[in-house]
């Protein structure tokens, strides 16, 4: 069930579009940020009935892109490494192997603390500075192993 703030978001985010079922995007984002990083399916019925729009649709722009994590809980950080042909060429299986290393879980787990989930996603537009990860709404490029144990050392 939406809370009112998130009602509240989503109606100053409608006045953006000429067409209500057009901030599909932006209600999947307000609802999952407001649910710790992921949506459930009560979620999607009610965008759906608030954006006049079918169940399914919402379930399928949901579904379509990697930022939604649809009946998939996440850690407080979601790394999502990308491993397109850029950031293939420039080592990302090593990054993802490092995180799996270091984090002592496998590509699509979370840590047992529930501090970091490790995904791999496809390309995230940043390919000059390959390879690059994601962690939640920050990007990270041009990644070292050394790198990476900074960042994930600066994370609370
Ligand atoms: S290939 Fe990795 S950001 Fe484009």
């Amino acid at each position: 069930m939406l809370t009112e703030n998130e009602k509240k978001e989503l109606q100053a985010a409608l006045k953006k579009y000429p067409n209500r079922r057009s901030a599909v995007m932006d209600a999947l984002r307000i609802v999952q940020n407001g649910r710790g990083g992921h949506i459930v399916k009560e979620d999607m019925l009610e965008i759906a009935s608030i954006l006049e729009m079918q169940p399914a649709e919402v379930n399928a722009a949901a579904t379509f892109y990697t930022m939604y994590n649809v009946n998939k809980p996440v850690g407080k950080h979601h790394i999502q490494v990308c491993r397109n042909i850029s950031c293939s060429l420039m080592g990302a299986e090593h990054i993802i192997k490092h995180l799996e290393r270091t984090l002592d879980i496998k590509t699509g787990q979370t840590t047992p603390d529930k501090k970091f989930t490790l995904s791999t996603v496809e390309c995230l537009g940043s390919c000059a500075t390959a390879p690059m990860m994601q962690i939640n709404d920050d990007y990270y490029e041009n990644l070292t192993d050394q790198k990476v144990d900074e960042i994930l050392k600066n994370l609370k």
